[in-house]
C-alpha cells in the first residue's frame, strides 16, 4: 500500500487480470491511505470490479463493493501499538467471501495481521494447523500462522508470514485487547516486528458486500 502502483501491478501479474492504478480509477476505484477525522485509513484493491470506500465522521467507514478480485480497507491508526479497541457497526456478509477483521502490519520481520471477528462462507484458517487458542474480551480464538510467498505487502512484492486468531463464535462489534492476541501469538513462537499501521477491516475476495464500521479506542 505504501507503492500502491507497485501492488497493483504485481496483484494484476499474480492474478492474471489487468489492472493497473490508471485502469482502477477508470473503474471508479481510487484505492489510497490517508487521515480522517483523526484516524489513519487506508484501503486497497488488486483493480477487480468495483468499490465504494468512503470515511465518515470520526471513526466511522463504509464500503460497498460489487465484483472484485481482493480488496481490503477500513480506519485505524499507524502506527497501531497495542490497544484496547472497542468497534460497531453493520456487517452483514455471511453468505459471501469476506472478513471482518483487526488487520495489521510490522515490520522486521514483516508480518501481515488478523484478529477476525466475523468472517462469510470462507474461513480464512482452512486447511491451516491450529497452534492453540487465546481467550479474549468475552471469546476464544483460535490462533493460527500462514506464510505468504511473493505476494503484494506494504514492502511490495514479498514472502512473509501472517498471524492468524479467529473467534470461534462470530461477532459485529465488541471490544478487541490487542495485547491479549500479541502475547498468544508470541507464545506460539511467532515473532511481530515494529508496529506499522492497523486497521477495523473488510476485506472481500471474488465477492459483493457492504459494511458499514465505527471504531475507537477504550483508553483505561
Ligand atoms: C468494552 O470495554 C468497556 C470498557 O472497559 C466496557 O464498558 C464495555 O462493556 C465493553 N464492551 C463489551 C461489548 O464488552
Amino acid at each position: 500500500m505504501v507503492c500502491l502502483s507497485y501492488l497493483l501491478t504485481a496483484a494484476a501479474a499474480a492474478t492474471g487480470a489487468v489492472a493497473s492504478p490508471l485502469e482502477a480509477l477508470k473503474r471508479g476505484i481510487k484505492p489510497g491511505q490517508g487521515t480522517d477525522n483523526g484516524y489513519f485509513y487506508s484501503y486497497w484493491t488488486d483493480g477487480a470490479g468495483s468499490i465504494d470506500y468512503t470515511n465518515l465522521a470520526g471513526g466511522s467507514y463504509k464500503a460497498t463493493w460489487k465484483n472484485v478480485g481482493n480488496w481490503v480497507g477500513g480506519k485505524g491508526w499507524n502506527p497501531g501499538p497495542p490497544k484496547k479497541v472497542t468497534y460497531s457497526g453493520k456487517w452483514d456478509n455471511y453468505k459471501v467471501n469476506s472478513y471482518l477483521s483487526l488487520y495489521g502490519w510490522t515490520t522486521n520481520p514483516l508480518v501481515e495481521y488478523y484478529i477476525v471477528e466475523a468472517y462469510g462462507n470462507y474461513n480464512p484458517s482452512s486447511g491451516t494447523k491450529k497452534l492453540g487458542t487465546v481467550e479474549s474480551d468475552g471469546g476464544v480464538y483460535d490462533v493460527y500462522q500462514t506464510t505468504r510467498t511473493n505476494q503484494p505487502s506494504i514492502q511490495g512484492t514479498s514472502t512473509f508470514q501472517q498471524f492468524w486468531s479467529v473467534r470461534q463464535v462470530k461477532r459485529v462489534g465488541g471490544n478487541i485487547t490487542t495485547q491479549n492476541h500479541f502475547d498468544a501469538w508470541k507464545k506460539t513462537g511467532l515473532k511481530l516486528g515494529t508496529w506499522n499501521y492497523m486497521i477495523m477491516a473488510t476485506e472481500g475476495y471474488q465477492s459483493s458486500g457492504s459494511a458499514e464500521i465505527t471504531i475507537g479506542e477504550i483508553k483505561e
